[in-house]
């Protein structure tokens, strides 16, 4: 089965998680990952891919403008019926990490994606909206990350294992 996690990345925070996450997915049987930055995404695999993971920094308490103008230019990428998730970087804890991913919610939203979080309700650790690393411990995120991406692949065996890899 195919995940992809796609991504915006200035410094490389972003990437680094995105990387993490694709580790914690690679730990299931039977899963092919795709890291992509905007700038390169593989279409034929994506439009393959059972979930689609995006990550963004947060810029002034938002998702970068790269990402939302990829969102704007996406009317003919058809990402309905895959599980979305979300995931940020940020400097500080106050520092508007959940409305980044709450802007890209509302387009998976858009998109007719089935929105998945890794949910509180599956226990520690909890991800409320999706997975946030904050530079004072971006190091310790990692088991997270990992357990992030191991929960949405999870989710996209139990949604479609039976259908073809
Ligand atoms: C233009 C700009 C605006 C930023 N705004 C915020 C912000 O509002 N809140 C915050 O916590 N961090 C902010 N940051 C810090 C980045 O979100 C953070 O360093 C992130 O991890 C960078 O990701 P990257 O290394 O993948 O580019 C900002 C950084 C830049 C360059």
């Amino acid at each position: 089965m195919k995940l992809s996690i796609i991504y915006f990345s200035k410094s490389g925070k972003t990437k680094e998680m995105a990387q993490v996450i694709a580790g914690g997915m690679k730990s299931l049987s039977d899963i092919e990952v795709g890291i992509f930055d905007l700038e390169h995404i593989d279409y034929e695999f994506l439009s393959e891919s059972k979930a689609v993971v995006f990550g963004t920094p947060t810029y002034y308490a938002n998702t970068c403008w790269q990402i939302k103008k990829w969102f704007d230019e996406s009317k003919n990428i058809k990402l309905d019926g895959k599980i979305g998730a979300v995931f940020a970087t940020a400097d500080f804890a106050q520092g508007g990490a959940d409305t980044a991913i709450l802007t890209i919610i509302n387009h998976l939203m858009v998109k007719g994606m089935l929105v998945y979080s890794g949910g509180s309700a599956m226990g520690l650790p909890y991800i409320h909206l999706g997975a946030v690393a904050l530079k004072e411990n971006f190091e310790q995120s990692k088991p997270m990350f990992e357990i992030f991406g191991q929960r949405i692949a999870k989710k996209a065996i139990e949604l479609f294992g039976s259908e073809n890899k």
